[in-house]
Formats: C-alpha cells, sequence, structure tokens
C-alpha cells in the first residue's frame, strides 16, 4: 500500500491527532513506532499501512526510510529521536519534519543546513505549535507592518500538557533559560524577565521562557 508520508511515534497523544488529521484530509499516512502492538491496533483501526523498528541502528532505520519521501517524527522527546531519524533521512533522501519545540534539538538541526542542501533534502524541525506557526505569524506581521523595527510574542495557555511535553519539560528540569543574541544562543536565568501583558481579559503575570525561534 502506498502513502504520502511516514509519521514515527503515530500511537502517541500527538502522532494520534496528526494521524487523524491527515485521514480527514484525504492524506494516506504510513504509521510506524518502535512497539508493534499499538502500531498494529492503530493500523487495524484506520486501515493504514505501518511499520514497526526502534531507532537503535542506523541501517535498520535507513531501510525502513529508504522509501519514504516525507517523515514526520512524533515520538519526543525528541533529544533522543531527532538525531537517528534525521541521520537516516540524510542517507535516504528523505524530508524531515517534526514537532520539537527543545531549542537544543533546532539548533542541532540548523548545523546541518549543509549536508540537507547537499543531500536535497528539508530538514523542518518545529512544525507542531511552537516555531514554524509562530515564525509565521512574525513574518504575517512583519509583511502588513514594515516600519516596525521590534516584536513582541506572548502566549496565553498552555495550562494542560500531554505526557510528552511533560516528559521533555522533567528533562528541562534545572536548566537555565535561554535567549538568542546576535544569532546564538545565550544562557540566561529562568524567568528572567517578567511583566504584566493584558490577552483581552486584564493583565496576566507572564515570563520569559525558552521557545525556539529560527
Ligand atoms: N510543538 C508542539 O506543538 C507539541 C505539542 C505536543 C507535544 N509536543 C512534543 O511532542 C512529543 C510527544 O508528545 P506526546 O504528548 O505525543 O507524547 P506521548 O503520548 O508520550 O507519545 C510519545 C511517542 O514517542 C515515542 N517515543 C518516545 N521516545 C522514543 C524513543 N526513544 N524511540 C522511539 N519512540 C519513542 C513513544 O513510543 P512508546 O510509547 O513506545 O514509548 C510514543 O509513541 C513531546 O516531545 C512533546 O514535547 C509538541
Amino acid at each position: 500500500m502506498s502513502a504520502d508520508f511516514l509519521v514515527y511515534g503515530s500511537y502517541g497523544f500527538t502522532g494520534s491527532l496528526a494521524v487523524e488529521q491527515a485521514l480527514s484530509r484525504g492524506l494516506s499516512p504510513m504509521l510506524a513506532g518502535r512497539r508493534a502492538e499499538p502500531v498494529e491496533r492503530q493500523a487495524t483501526e484506520f486501515d493504514c499501512p505501518h511499520r514497526v523498528f526502534s531507532l537503535e541502528h542506523p541501517t535498520v532505520i535507513a531501510d525502513q526510510l529508504d522509501d519514504v519521501d516525507v517523515l514526520l517524527n512524533c515520538a519526543g522527546p525528541f533529544s533522543s529521536t531527532a538525531e537517528p531519524l534525521v541521520s537516516a533521512c540524510l542517507a535516504t533522501g528523505t524530508d524531515y519534519i517534526d514537532v520539537t519545540g527543545e531549542y537544543e534539538v533546532i539548533d542541532r538541526i540548523a548545523d546541518l543546513d549543509r549536508d540537507a542542501e547537499q543531500a536535497g533534502v528539508t530538514l523542518l524541525p518545529g512544525v507542531g505549535f511552537d516555531v514554524v506557526p509562530s515564525d509565521c505569524l512574525a513574518a504575517s506581521i512583519a509583511g502588513e507592518l514594515p516600519e516596525a523595527t521590534t516584536l513582541e510574542l506572548a502566549i496565553d495557555g498552555g495550562t494542560t500538557i500531554s505526557q510528552g511535553t511533560a516528559k521533555a519539560l522533567v528533562e528541562g528540569l534545572g536548566s537555565p533559560g535561554a535567549i538568542r543574541q546576535d544569532g546564538r544562543i545565550e544562557h540566561v536565568p529562568v524567568a528572567s524577565k517578567r511583566r504584566q501583558i493584558d490577552f483581552g481579559d486584564g493583565p496576566k503575570p507572564t515570563m520569559t521562557i525558552p521557545w525556539g525561534t529560527s
């Protein structure tokens, strides 16, 4: 059975949402993950092709991606999964996208820009809530306001988080804050800036968090 793209981590919370959205738009995802039972259950439920492979062995991953045009990685924390999948995508000429918000992961993938160019592939982390949508919003506002010289983006919400986001947050506990200054990531104290912002319901206390941007 042919597929438009492969979703790795397809049976996790975010992967399942991506699969359901893809199907509702008439796309044909290939489902994949490291445990056979949940992949097979999901593949049976949605009548999708599937693959089961873990990320320990580069040749196994490359074999599984050899005929795949686009990989959507929803398996996080991405500190463990991005590197082996990106390496395999470079080897197999597969475009790579993921939903990470981990800025260190985004930076490591950005360092592979030349390799991606040589391999003729796109490496685009952060297509979930973080990064790509907020960059698109920033680009759109910059287009509307060409005279503007600075932009401040604030996010309200995020009081409930998914299991995978909680794991990524726990991984980051104890880490300092971070900002990008003159193109480089610099460490700063946690919540180094605080202020009140009115999102429409009156002023709310807010603080800075590391947020992946390009
Ligand atoms: N940017 C955004 O908008 C956004 C939104 C929500 C979540 N996220 C991120 O997406 C990631 C997933 O979140 P979630 O809530 O969907 O988590 P989840 O429900 O726990 O699902 C995680 C998936 O990743 C797989 N996985 C984890 N580590 C793996 C590894 N080392 N090798 C292979 N597979 C692995 C899990 O497989 P097993 O069950 O077999 O362990 C599972 O399929 C998190 O990093 C989270 O921060 C991003």
